[in-house]
């Protein structure tokens, strides 16, 4: 999920270039095991500083059966707070307006029957692999996935760690999406029209691991979220901008959903919602059906309009050409479109939030894919699943070389 300004926010102030992009994002296929080996000590030690710097120091450890390490931080030590424009930022705490459902007569009959055919086979309440340690992290104290030496080494650089490069396209047209096609990028997205004041953006969306040629975990849907979002507003580095909420929280950013699809099998889906919050301006993010998530502070949008003008959901991946070959990283389930429900990756119930804080299902999209032969999508409506889409694909096949 992408909201875009109606303008650059380099060119102009009235600019909110918020981008929230699912998270079998970007991807790299130039960087494998061998590679890692052969780093040299120097540039270790460098990034052992940085992370030391990045990684606050932990109240409690959680150690999650897929590998990672989560880290309860005191809220008020958590890196988000680092930022310079946050010295003196005060937490949030009461919960934010919620943006209310508008519904039309018969959008009242549909959502009464939600639990009807439609739904069959799609099981509720995909979560964090570390839940499944039993162990939460103390009140006062947000989980955060501490960031390992392993975690550079898949970016290009220190530099590039923890950052989504902004997408620099001068020449678009206003109601064309706002992506970078050059460089390797490649989408399969859907986008709303531009004519109307964005304010925020919800969807259900498929949860699947898509397999990226060195083996690596592309999955992490909320820190692509956090990442990019702060990365258009601010060039700035870090992780995590997301301010946790007071209490006990139950989403550490960038740590692994579980469980997820399989191909034919059980279908697992997350509903995400971001939205700004009228009174204060902060914009929050809320996962499964009421969880805030956390929200990114009003002061970091300063040089920025109040409200996006488009939203776009779907796929990117980075195709480097490494080999001189498509890259195989897989986006959504690996699978195109056309294989529908139990094989293709899916976004369900797209919807905004307008101006008066009112959720409504987005009535017309248009979708892009730059190389439909290596990743495509196909949207669609229906009542239970409103406006809707599949997408994804393998990346190289016969027809992708
Ligand atoms: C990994 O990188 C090394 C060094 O660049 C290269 O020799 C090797 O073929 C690569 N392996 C794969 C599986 O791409
Ligand atoms: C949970 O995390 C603790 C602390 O890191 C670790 O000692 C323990 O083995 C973990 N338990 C499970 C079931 O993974
Ligand atoms: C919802 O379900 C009820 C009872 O099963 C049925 O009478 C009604 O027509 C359904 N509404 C829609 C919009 O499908």
């Amino acid at each position: 999920m992408r909201f875009v300004g109606g303008k650059r926010w380099f060119l102009a102030p009235l600019l909110l270039a918020l981008v929230f992009v699912q998270g079998f994002g970007t991807a790299d296929s130039s960087l494998n095991y061998t590679n890692y080996r052969q780093v040299s000590t120097m540039r270790l030690e460098r990034i052992q500083r940085h992370l030391d710097k990045i990684n606050k120091p932990p109240v409690m450890t959680i150690e999650s059966p897929d590998g990672d390490i989560i880290d309860c931080v005191h809220k008020r030590k958590q890196p988000a707070l680092d930022h310079p424009l946050l010295r003196n930022h005060k937490i949030q705490r009461g919960p934010p307006e919620r943006p209310r459902v508008k519904m039309l007569k018969e959008d009242d009959d549909h959502r009464a029957n939600k639990s009807g055919a439609a739904d069959e086979g799609v099981m509720r309440g995909s979560w964090q692999m570390w839940h499944r340690n039993g162990t939460r992290c103390p009140r006062g104290t947000i989980p955060i996935r501490r960031s390992q030496v392993h975690d550079v080494l898949r970016s290009k650089s220190l530099f590039d760690f923890g950052k989504k490069k902004a997408s620099v396209s001068l020449a678009r047209r206003k109601d064309a999406p706002d992506v970078v096609s050059a460089n390797g990028h490649e989408h399969a997205i859907a986008y709303t029209g531009s004519s109307q004041e964005v304010y925020g953006a919800k969807a259900t969306i498929n949860v699947w691991d898509p397999i990226h040629p060195s083996g690596q975990r592309v999955q992490s849907i909320p820190d692509m979220v956090a990442l990019g979002i702060i990365r258009r507003l601010r060039s700035q580095q870090h992780r995590s901008w997301v301010a946790g909420q007071s209490g006990a929280l139950w989403v550490a950013i960038g740590a692994a959903i579980s469980p997820v699809s399989s191909y034919t099998g059980n279908q697992y889906d997350i509903s995400i919602l971001i939205w700004k919050d009228p009174k204060l301006g902060n914009w929050w993010m809320s996962f499964g059906d009421n969880t805030l998530v956390g929200y990114w502070p009003a002061e970091l949008f300063t040089h920025l309009a109040d409200h996006a003008t488009m939203v776009e959901w779907g796929g990117e991946v980075v195709n480097s050409r490494a080999s001189g070959e498509h890259t195989s990283t897989q986006m959504g389930s690996g699978h195109f479109a056309e294989d529908g429900f139990g094989k293709a990756s899916y976004f369900r119930n797209l919807e905004i939030v307008d101006s008066d804080n009112s959720l409504s299902s987005v009535q017309s999209i248009s979708a892009l894919a730059e190389n439909t032969n290596c990743y495509n999508i196909k949207s669609s409506y229906n009542n239970e699943w409103g406006t809707h889409f599949y997408y994804g694909g393998p990346g190289r096949n016969p027809q992708c070389p």
